[in-house]
């Protein structure tokens, strides 16, 4: 089964690949998709903003994932905003900056995954997953993407320091993709009847 894959972003693409294959679920990419913008005031919101736009473009099912990091101590904040809440280059750093002299227990974050697919025929499928951590104190590791190197789980190790499979069975987008096959399959199973 193949799905078109609407984001421009690497590190997530290789994530959800690697993830939905197992699934029976090709990732392919179209070259030239536009990038709406983002303006819903949820995760859910804009993921189905995006996966609405590769259909339309594609003329076939397109998923899109929209994710972030809310941290407790800023309110929730960068939330939505997690991919402009600084120039490209100093995000990480602006966190860890706000979040100075603050104990563990004042570090509490999660990351989210919203995940949505939508089908030429107007059928639309969504599943959230939420990984629960700590902001650190400093970049740690050199995997994963994006703030995966300030994000600790509870035994202390960043995303950044987890192999592939570690962070797959934790994390956000991990739980979403998973609950998204479960209710694409529940989907397909309908549309047979
Ligand atoms: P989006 O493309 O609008 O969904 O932006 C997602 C933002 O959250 C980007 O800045 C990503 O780097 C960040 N993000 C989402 N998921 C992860 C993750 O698994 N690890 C690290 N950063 C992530």
């Amino acid at each position: 089964m193949q799905y078109i894959i609407a984001t421009h972003n690497q590190g997530k693409l290789a994530e959800l690949r690697r993830i939905l294959a197992p699934m029976g679920i090709e990732a392919v990419t179209v070259e030239g998709l536009s990038e709406p913008e983002e303006n819903g005031a949820t995760f859910a919101e804009n993921a189905y903003i995006k996966a609405a736009a590769a259909c339309r473009e594609t003329g076939k099912p397109a998923v899109a994932d929209d994710s972030g990091l809310c941290i407790d101590a800023l309110g929730g904040e960068p939330g939505v905003r997690t991919a402009r809440y600084a120039p490209v280059g100093q995000r990480k750093l602006t966190v860890l900056q706000k979040l100075s002299g603050l104990p563990r227990p004042q570090r509490t974050a999660r990351f989210v995954s919203a995940v949505c697919c939508v089908f030429p025929d107007g059928r639309v499928i969504t599943a959230e997953g939420i990984c629960e951590g700590y902001i650190g104190t400093a970049c740690r590791g050199d995997g994963g993407f994006g703030y995966d190197p300030i994000f600790e789980i509870e035994d202390g190790r960043t995303f950044a320091e987890l192999d592939d499979g570690e962070k797959d069975a934790i994390s956000h987008r991990g739980k979403a993709l998973r609950l998204f096959k479960q209710k694409l399959q529940e989907e397909l199973e309908k549309s047979l009847c």
